[in-house]
């Protein structure tokens, strides 16, 4: 475990940012959301009136899953990121973005990552499919075409992944549960959402623009989990 964890050193407006992004995105998710975010949400007690405490937050998420928090002053290269799944460790970003960048934030910060990923760490399927992207990153070959495979997979699933949940679209990506801009462009009904293909994943590219130009959807939260043996299977293949 970590004995050092800190906390973000907030300030007024960075609690006022918190509180109008955490009011928006959680009527902006109402029936919209994944199960494994609202329980999360409700486990870890987070609330709108105050950014929550890292630490604490490490050590619910630890009793859960054995995943710990790891505060960082900016967001990881993707090698180092997946070092730290590989580790069980999630990079939580301690600045949250200024007020006059509210509505967009160009790169993640506290609010994406607290109130958009750490939630979804306390579901033992995502926690356990995220540690084995680590280790299957770490596996391959610095530049391979593997390593940007395993990277699209965690960005069209634990970044902007979609869920059907009985019979109804949910979130469950933390670029859509932190995001009002990136919700209404994916549930618009111009925005393509094919069902989620292990293959397809895989072969599509991540791109650099503001919101996705598609959003896969898994047709049962299950699947996500299933998908790890048949990827072995295709990396080992590769
Ligand atoms: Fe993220």
């Amino acid at each position: 475990m970590f004995t050092k964890l800190n906390s973000p050193n907030t300030t007024a407006q960075d609690q006022l940012v918190w509180k109008i992004l955490f009011d928006r995105q959680t009527a902006l998710l109402h029936r919209r959301a994944a199960p494994a975010f609202n329980q999360g949400v409700a486990e870890l007690g987070l609330r709108r009136e105050v950014i929550p405490d890292i630490n604490e937050l490490s050590a619910k998420v630890f009793g859960h899953t054995g995943w710990e928090l790891a505060p960082v002053g900016r967001p990881f290269e993707p090698a180092a990121f997946f070092e730290l799944l590989a580790e069980r460790r999630f990079p939580v970003v301690t600045r949250i973005r200024p007020m006059h960048s509210f509505d967009f934030s160009p790169e993640p910060d506290l609010f994406h990552d607290l109130f958009g990923h750490v939630p979804m760490l306390l579901d033992e399927g995502l926690a356990d499919f995220l540690h084995m992207l680590g280790q299957a990153y770490q596996a391959q070959p610095v530049g391979s075409p593997a390593r940007e495979q395993l990277w699209a997979l965690y960005f069209f699933t634990a970044e902007f992944g979609l869920l059907q949940h009985e019979g109804q679209l949910r979130l469950y990506g933390a670029g859509l549960l932190s995001s009002a801009g990136e919700i209404h462009h994916c549930v618009n009904e111009n925005t393509p959402r094919p069902v989620f293909d292990l293959a397809t994943v895989l072969r599509t590219p991540v791109t650099g623009t503001r919101y996705q130009n598609q959003y896969f959807v898994l047709p049962a939260w299950e699947q996500l989990t299933e998908c790890v043996d048949e990827l072995a299977g295709m990396l080992a293949g590769a």
